[in-house]
């Protein structure tokens, strides 16, 4: 399965990727992580791994996404043993791949980045146990770049906030524009909020899961240590998604 986790900044889209890939790597399928997000750098810290080299750099130059077409190099498909090693960083059956960071001031946008995550999804090939989580950057720009098109489910992440219950209704249009079936995840939330949030929200029926604010979490957030805390209501969105 291909699933892409969005919302907004900082309501826990990659928190989620790394409690979702420690817990399908624990259920024994190979995961790949994703991480399409060209600004921040959090993601490979909370997997306890070292950040990879840019995918884009692969194909030598950002640029050359666009002129040579990276559709060829992928012509055929790609499966998860295609992938260049010296493009992944790998904990036991967890690998993880980032797609492009903007590095340096004034070295141009992200628009290679984005079509490279979209060309390249389109062309993963896996396995049945074999799982891809996509962590993606705030906002819906991915959706814009049709990269969400080529995913099986679309995992919007909602923290309690005014923001994150109208992007909800945004995300599930476009996800049914590109025919993909759109689960929300409530994360941060008491019981109040997320009885408000269950009431507000329009597709309310989509919410799978309602995450608390977990200390341990958090601690580990502010100091930029790995994730080591589960949560058991992981479980819900895995027999959601089932
Ligand atoms: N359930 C939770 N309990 C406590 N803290 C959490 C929880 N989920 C996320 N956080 C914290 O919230 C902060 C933002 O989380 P995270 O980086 O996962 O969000 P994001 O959506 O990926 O952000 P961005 O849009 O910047 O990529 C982090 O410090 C993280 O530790
Ligand atoms: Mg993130």
């Amino acid at each position: 399965m291909k699933l892409i986790l969005c919302g907004k900044g900082g309501c826990g889209k990659s928190t989620l990727a790394t409690l979702l890939a420690r817990s399908y790597a624990a259920d024994g399928k190979q995961v790949l992580v994703v991480d399409s997000d060209e600004s921040n750098f959090g993601l490979h810290r909370q997997l306890g791994l070292p950040l990879p080299d840019d995918f884009t750099h692969y194909f030598g130059h950002k640029k050359g996404i666009y002129a040579d077409g990276a559709a060829d190099v992928f012509e055929g498909g790609w499966h998860l043993s295609d992938l260049p090693a010296e493009y992944c960083s790998v904990d036991g059956t967890i690998r993880l791949m980032a797609i492009g960071k903007i590095h340096d001031a004034g070295e141009g946008c992200a628009c290679a980045m984005g079509s490279l995550n979209r060309i390249f999804l389109e062309h993963l090939v896996l396995d049945e146990d074999e799982m891809c989580i996509v962590d993606t950057e705030a906002g819906v720009e991915h959706f814009g770049r049709g990269v969400d098109q080529f995913a099986d489910a679309i995992l919007m992440v909602a923290d309690p906030s005014y923001e994150s219950i109208m992007l909800t209704d945004k995300i599930s249009d476009m996800a049914k524009t590109f025919g993909k079936p759109v689960y929300i995840v409530l994360n941060k939330v008491d019981a109040a909020q997320e009885a408000m949030m269950r009431e507000s929200i329009q597709n309310s029926d989509k919410i799978i899961a309602a995450l608390p604010a977990d200390a341990a979490i958090l601690a580990a957030g502010l100091k930029g240590d790995p994730l080591t805390a589960a949560l058991l209501e992981v479980d819900a969105i895995k027999e959601a998604l089932e």
